[in-house]
């Protein structure tokens, strides 16, 4: 019998695509190139799965041109990148990676507020631009992290390993607000307060985004929750671009309408806001939260095992829309 045939939309690991090789006909991107939609659309052709990352949208156009799809594993726990309805009204399944991540992610997020409270990036570019001449008491004085008050905006599993970081590790009062509460039990590990979006935003020293993007996330933070913010905030979005208004997020930093800010993800991405590029108030990554080796190999793992078991006739380890398993 044939292998199915699937396509591997970037490059990934090259154990990967070995392992990935021993159940389905792989037609692989190992050259990275960048796909458009409709060269996706076109490899999609003949495929029953794929292994995607947040770059490939998977819409009803990339789905009519691929009939005989019925999986798409995604190589992150953001799936975004698909719609999600279209996928289900075709009995296509969609899974993430979700909980491998999660640590390094947090990690990643408590660097970035790090590096914004106490500028790290902005000071050491004044440094290799040989501006240092002598100590002075205010050299790149920046706001205290330990014992500050830490906001959480979306409290899923990397919103509490982040909190999580900040009570135990950083004496941090932490606050969050979410769609949902948490458990007492969820909330006494983080030490957490759950608190209405007005207080998170006028209370925070450093207010953390992780909450997934959806239209009802869309400019969550916007030049109004902007202005609650204290004037010697930091704000970290390590969520999605789109839940914050990059323009009203420039121009704040350059009022000094908050102090600082770390951002991994922006607004149609890999393009920055101008806007941000030219202010030294913030620290830019790009979209590398999840990026360490291990994290990485753990996430294509998931995925290509994603594959394997729907595709050899199992379950999922991590559907996205269940119902189409039914
Ligand atoms: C995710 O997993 O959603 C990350 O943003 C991709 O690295």
């Amino acid at each position: 019998m044939s292998k199915p045939a699937i396509l591997v939309a970037r490059a990934v690991f090259p154990e990967v695509i070995a392992l990935l090789e021993q159940h389905f006909q792989v037609d692989d991107n190992q050259a990275d190139l960048p796909l458009t939609s409709q060269d996706l659309a076109q490899r999609l052709q003949g495929k029953t799965g794929a292994l995607t990352t947040g770059s490939e949208r998977i819409d009803a156009a990339a789905l009519d041109a691929a009939p005989s799809l019925r999986i798409c594993a995604n190589m992150a726990v953001g799936f975004n990148n698909f719609d999600v309805q279209a996928m289900t009204v075709r009995g296509v399944l969609g899974t993430n990676t979700p909980d491998v991540l999660t640590e390094s992610t947090a990690d990643f997020g408590f660097a970035l507020l790090m590096a914004a409270a106490r500028r790290v990036s902005e000071s050491e570019h004044y440094l290799r631009a040989g501006k240092w001449g002598r100590w002075s008491y205010d050299l790149f004085a920046g706001s205290e992290v330990h014992g500050s008050t830490l906001g959480i905006l979306g409290m899923g599993r990397i919103g509490q390993g982040i909190a999580r970081r900040g009570a135990h590790g950083f004496g941090m009062k932490v606050i969050y607000h979410n769609r949902s509460r948490l458990s007492r039990q969820l909330e006494a590990d983080c030490r957490a307060r759950y608190v209405d979006k007005d207080e998170l935003l006028e209370t925070s020293d450093h207010l953390v985004l992780v909450l997934p993007y959806s239209p009802a996330s869309h400019h969550a933070i916007g030049a109004a929750e902007l202005a609650r913010m204290k004037r010697t905030a930091t704000l970290i979005n390590i969520a999605r671009g789109g839940i914050v208004d990059d323009a009203a997020l420039a121009l704040a930093l350059r009022e000094g309408r908050i102090a600082a800010a770390g951002l991994d993800v922006f607004e149609g991405e890999p393009k920055v806001h101008p806007g941000l590029l030219d202010v030294p108030n913030v620290v830019l990554t790009p979209h590398i939260a999840s990026a360490t080796t291990p994290t990485r190999m753990a996430m294509a793992k998931l995925a290509a095992e994603n594959l394997i078991a729907f595709l050899g006739g199992g379950r999922p380890l991590t559907p996205i829309n269940p119902e189409v398993l039914k």
